[in-house]
C-alpha cells in the first residue's frame, strides 16, 4: 500500500476579506486544503506576483470574498495528489499556472490545483525562477504562437522589461527572431541580455530616428504587453501586412487601422507547458526576479505599485 502524506491540518496564507490597499492583505493561519478528485497539493516554495494579484487586491479587477488567497503561479512539490491523478507524484519539483482556484491561490504554503494544470520542471530550473514564470511564459509563448514568429522575423516587444515582456523576447529570440524591445534605459541591458538585437526608450523624444535605424524597413509584427502614450506612434512603424497581438488585460485595446489586432490568454494547460518546457529545453532562463518573504507580501505589492520592476517579483513562501 503506498504511504498516504499526511498534510498539516493549518497552512500559513496571506488572507484578504476585502479589496483595497495593500494592507488589507494579512497574515494568517488557515485550513490546508486536502486532495481532492483530479487535483494535486503542491507545497509551494515561490509563488509570482502580477499585476493580475495587484488589481484584484485593490479592487480594480476581479472579485474578493472574504478568506481569499491570491497567487496564480508557482513552484514547488508535489505533496499529495487525489484519486484520478496519474500525471505527477508525492514528492515531484513542479511549476503551475492556475488561475481562479476554488480553494484558494499559490499565496499560501499549500494550494490545490487541477492535475493538467501541473508539470514537472525541466530539471536544470531554479525554484525561484520557476516559481515567478508560469503564467508570463505561458502568456508569451501564447502570444508568439498567435503571432507564428519565426525565423528571420522582426518582432517588436512593448513592454519587454516586463513580465510576458522579457518571456517574449526570450523566447523569439531563440525562434531565430530579431527582437526590438522597448524598455526605460536602466533596464535596456536586461533586454538586450534576454536576446533582443536592439532596446530603445519608448518615451525618448529620439524613438523615430532610433527605429529608422534599427528597423528601416519595419516591424514584421508586434507583441503588446502593455499601453502607452506612444504605442500608436511606434507601432505606425509595422509593415503594412503586420499584425499586433496583446493578452486580455491590455488597456485600452491597441488598435492601429488597417491591421489586425489580435487578443488572446496565456494557455493553462498540460499541453501548453509541455510545449514550453521544450523550448526551454536545457537552457538557463535569464528571467530577472525580486524575491520577497511571504510575510512581506504587503511591501512586495507596494514595489508593484511603484512600478518599473524589471523582470517579476516572487514571494518566497517558506523562507
Ligand atoms: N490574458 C492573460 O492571459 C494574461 C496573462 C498575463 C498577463 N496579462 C496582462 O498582460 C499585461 C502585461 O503583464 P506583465 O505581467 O508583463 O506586466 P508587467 O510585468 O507589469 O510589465 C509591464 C511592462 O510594461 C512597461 N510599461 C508600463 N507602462 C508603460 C508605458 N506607459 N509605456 C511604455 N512601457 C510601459 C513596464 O516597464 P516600466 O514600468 O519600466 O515602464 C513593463 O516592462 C498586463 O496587462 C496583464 O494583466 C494577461
Amino acid at each position: 500500500m503506498p504511504t498516504v502524506p499526511v498534510l498539516p491540518k493549518t497552512m500559513t496564507a496571506a488572507v484578504i476579506d476585502a479589496a483595497g490597499p495593500s494592507k488589507a492583505l494579512q497574515i494568517r493561519s488557515v485550513p490546508t486544503p486536502q486532495p481532492t478528485h483530479g487535483h494535486v497539493i503542491v507545497a509551494v516554495e515561490y509563488a509570482s506576483i502580477g499585476p493580475w494579484d495587484v488589481e484584484q487586491r485593490a479592487g480594480t479587477f476581479g472579485t474578493i470574498k472574504p478568506g481569499t488567497i491570491l497567487g496564480a503561479d508557482g513552484s514547488g512539490t508535489v505533496a499529495a495528489v487525489g484519486p484520478g491523478v496519474d500525471n505527477v507524484k508525492v514528492g515531484d519539483r513542479v511549476y503551475s499556472y492556475s488561475y481562479g482556484n476554488a480553494n484558494g491561490g499559490f499565496n499560501a504554503e499549500y494550494v490545490s490545483v487541477p492535475s493538467d494544470r501541473v508539470v514537472h520542471l525541466p530539471p536544470h530550473l531554479d525554484m525561484v525562477v520557476a516559481g515567478a514564470m508560469p503564467c508570463v511564459a505561458l502568456t508569451a509563448l501564447s502570444g508568439i504562437e498567435t503571432l507564428k514568429v519565426g525565423r528571420d522575423q522582426r518582432l517588436l516587444v512593448f513592454g519587454a522589461s516586463g513580465g510576458v515582456g522579457s518571456f517574449a523576447t526570450w523566447l523569439a529570440h531563440e525562434k531565430g527572431a530579431t527582437v526590438v524591445g522597448t524598455a526605460r534605459p536602466d533596464a535596456q541591458k536586461y533586454v538586450r541580455h534576454l536576446g533582443a538585437a536592439h532596446a530603445f526608450d519608448p518615451n525618448s523624444t529620439e524613438y523615430e530616428a532610433e527605429i529608422r535605424k534599427i528597423a528601416p524597413e519595419g516591424f514584421d509584427a508586434a507583441l503588446i504587453a502593455t499601453n502607452g502614450d506612444t504605442l500608436t506612434g511606434i507601432l505606425k512603424h509595422l509593415k503594412t501586412s503586420a499584425q499586433l497581438a496583446y493578452p486580455n488585460g491590455v488597456e485600452p485595446v491597441p488598435v492601429l487601422k488597417g491591421h489586425t489586432s489580435l487578443a488572446y490568454d496565456g494557455e493553462m494547460s498540460h499541453p501548453a507547458f509541455e510545449r514550453l518546457n521544450a523550448a526551454i529545453g536545457s537552457r538557463a532562463v535569464p528571467l530577472k526576479t525580486e524575491v520577497f518573504a511571504l510575510k512581506d507580501i504587503v511591501a512586495a505589492h507596494d514595489r508593484f505599485e511603484r512600478g518599473h520592476v524589471v523582470g517579476k517579483l516572487v514571494l518566497h513562501i517558506k523562507s
